[in-house]
């Protein structure tokens, strides 16, 4: 029986609760924890360990991931195993992309199997500096020619716009900027352009704004969202998207993050308090809460260290009940 707009647990049960007033729709979340999540940690995950991982996200019902990059085992030591996991994952039933930021980790992720690639341009100089070690207009130029060749080779694509609302170096990032990044990214064919607050300095209001700003040029199918939660606003930044028609969100379980070449940038918002606001809100994730719970369980395990959203302590207190109570429901 499902008549309650809660399950068993408490937990807010799935789609499939007949009586669910207020249908908003689906929200496809991509649990970026693997990439985003695993790049900053000082303890290295093994390869069986983001096998793990990642079979645990998808037992929780994931569907979309970000699990690795191509990019130089020098600068990210922790995703040095990109071609061996993505030949491990080639059989996985979901979506998963790598980034791949130059045609180098474009050749070495088709090379490994990769049906998924993105590219990472940051909105400003400084950024894209210390992170890919070129120059703004560089960086453009080497992002729409590495879009255009995993274009051609069929793959499909997601475009992150970096630092959309400030840079660490440069501040706040003016909205004119996104938009003329963002439309050519999306002229040469991405499937997916990814508005990213990647050091979580964003408030709602400013996602509204820099939405309003965009979306007249950007159709909203193809916008995605990416929120860090460094000042505990992820949440209602992604609630924000949502309420601008923003369908397509990044978030990463346990709240595992940060971005080892942006100062100040914290971990990204946790999929598990994305997955309670979605679902209790009336938008469909076909993500279990208990899942992420033990998905969060496995990576405070791997990593030795605490993880989860604002949710986790409510969370992990209904998963113990619902494991001692008999299930009637
Ligand atoms: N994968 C693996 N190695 C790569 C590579 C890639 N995608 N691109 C370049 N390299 C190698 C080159 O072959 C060269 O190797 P060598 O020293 O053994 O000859 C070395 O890296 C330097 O090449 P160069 O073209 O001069 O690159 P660079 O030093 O300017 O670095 C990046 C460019 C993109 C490879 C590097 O800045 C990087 O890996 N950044 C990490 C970006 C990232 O993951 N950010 C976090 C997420 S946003
Ligand atoms: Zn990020």
């Amino acid at each position: 029986m499902s008549s309650n707009t809660t399950g068993h647990d408490g937990l807010p049960s799935s789609s499939t609760d007949a009586d669910r007033t207020a249908d908003a729709g689906d929200v496809v979340i991509t649990d970026v924890m693997l990439r985003d999540g695993l790049q900053n940690q000082p303890t290295h995950v093994s390869l069986d360990g983001k096998l793990l991982l990642l079979r645990a996200l998808a037992a929780a019902g994931v569907r979309s991931a970000e699990i690795t990059s191509f990019v130089s085992p020098k600068a990210v030591p922790q995703m040095a195993d990109a071609a061996e996991l993505m030949r491990a994952t080639a059989q996985m039933p979901m979506r998963l992309s790598v980034l791949a930021p130059n045609l180098k980790g474009l050749e070495r992720a088709a090379a490994a199997g990769a049906s998924e690639v993105a590219i990472v341009l940051s909105a400003t100089d400084t950024m894209n500096r210390r992170n890919i070690n070129m120059g703004l207009d560089e960086a453009l130029r080497v992002s729409l020619q590495t879009l255009g060749a995993a274009i051609d080779l069929g793959l499909r694509t997601r475009a992150y716009v970096a630092v959309a609302f400030e840079c660490p170096f440069e501040g706040r990032t003016p909205a004119a900027r996104v938009r003329e990044l963002a439309v050519p990214l999306l002229e040469a064919g991405a499937n997916e352009i990814v508005i990213a607050d990647t050091i979580g300095a964003a408030a709602p209001g400013e996602v509204r704004r820099l939405l309003d700003a965009l979306l007249p040029v950007l159709p909203v199918a193809r916008v995605g969202m990416h929120f860090h939660d460094t000042r505990g606003m992820g949440v209602a930044n992604a609630f924000a998207a949502l309420q601008m028609g923003i369908r397509r969100l990044d978030a990463s379980t346990g709240g595992v993050g940060g971005c080892p070449f942006a100062p100040g940038a914290s971990g990204n918002v946790a999929t598990e308090d994305l997955v309670l606001m979605a679902e209790q809100s009336g938008y469909r994730t076909g993500i279990s809460l208990p899942g992420l719970v033990a998905a969060v369980d496995l990576v405070e395990n791997l990593l030795g260290s605490t993880h989860g959203g604002g949710a986790m302590p409510w969370l992990r207190r209904m998963a113990a009940q619902r494991r001692t109570e008999p299930l009637t429901a």
